[in-house]
């Protein structure tokens, strides 16, 4: 039996490699990675890293956008098949054709889509980071938002905006019902509510906070409650434990059955796939120059508009 923990931090140190994950994955490969973020964060570390070989613990997009922003480096997956409802929600074809029915407008796009659609993207955005690069350009710029309206029509909601949203959803957030969190509100009426703005604007109603995985932990490492109702993907319970072993955290069923607030796709990534990934330096993201240096300018405008903001 091998010890893939073992085997990995030898294999990391000898290749020079780096561990980037994201807050949804298992707890074990959260534990042994470089670094543990959001989206933002991840892409910042990606851009930033000397590694040699990037090992991406998240899901395509993620990975794909490690390779656009930093292209000399060979970056794997540890499970192409790691995709995302909300990036396959937005298909380029159907995204030109929409596009194509709204001139002069600015179009931002969530991080969480294809390097096809960031191609048609003037700006991308995170959900750390969404609401200040809306707020970063003119009031009365036509913007176009995709592929979340979700997260869209919360943008729109604390900006005043009224900015036109592509109809895509994170089939994870979106099975979150607002009655079962109207009950875990009455047993618990101590707990804080936080969700990601993933959710329904019905759930993000009734929210104490909102933010990203990593606006989401820091409230709960960072608020005087000792109990937290939490409405996003469960992978993220593991820091919280981690960083406030004295609090409660209570994470909001999809439903009675099924665990369906899993990604299903970010629990792909397991131990041993992590370690195939680093011994045999695939499976590799490969992208065209072309596309590389397309996708790369909107969400170089990102990394600037976050870091003059003090954001990262
Ligand atoms: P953040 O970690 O950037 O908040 O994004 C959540 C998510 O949906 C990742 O797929
Ligand atoms: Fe995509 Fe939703 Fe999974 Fe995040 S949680 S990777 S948005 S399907």
């Amino acid at each position: 039996m091998i010890d893939f923990k073992k085997e990995i931090l030898a294999i990391k140190k000898q290749k020079n490699a780096v561990i980037l994950a994201h807050y949804y994955q298992i707890p074990e490969i959260q534990d042994l990675a470089d670094y543990v973020g959001d989206s933002l964060g991840l892409s910042q570390q990606a851009a930033e890293t000397d590694a040699d070989l990037i090992v991406f613990a998240g899901v395509h997009f993620m990975a794909e956008t490690a390779k656009i922003l930093n292209p000399a480096k060979k970056v794997v997956l540890p499970d192409l098949k790691a995709g995302c409802s909300l990036a396959d929600s937005c298909q380029p074809n159907d995204f030109k054709a929409f596009l194509a029915k709204y001139t002069d407008y600015t179009v931002i796009s969530y991080i969480n889509c294809s390097a096809a659609i960031k191609c048609m993207s003037d700006i991308i955005c995170t959900s750390g980071n969404a609401l200040q690069i809306v707020n970063s350009l003119p009031a009365d710029e036509k913007i176009i938002f995709a592929p979340d309206k979700n997260l869209g029509a919360y943008i729109n909601k604390m900006s005043g905006r009224d900015m036109i949203l592509w109809d895509g959803v994170c089939e994870v957030h979106n099975i979150l019902k607002k009655e079962k969190i109207i009950e875990l509100k009455i047993t618990n009426p101590d707990a804080k509510l936080i969700a990601h703005p993933e959710c329904d604007a019905a759930i993000l109603e009734l929210a104490d906070f909102i933010g990203s995985t990593t606006a989401l932990l820091a409230y709960t490492r960072k608020n005087e409650a000792k109990r937290f109702i939490v409405a996003t993907e469960t992978g993220i319970l593991h820091q919280m434990k981690k960083e406030s072993p004295d609090k409660e955290f209570i994470i909001v069923p999809a439903d009675e059955t099924c665990s369906c607030n899993d990604c299903a796709f970010m629990k792909m990534n397991t131990m041993e796939k992590l370690y195939l990934a680093l011994k045999n330096e695939k499976p590799e993201i490969t992208l065209p120059q072309d596309v590389i240096d397309q996708a790369k300018k909107p969400i170089i405008r990102m990394l600037d508009i976050s870091k003059a903001l003090g954001l990262i």
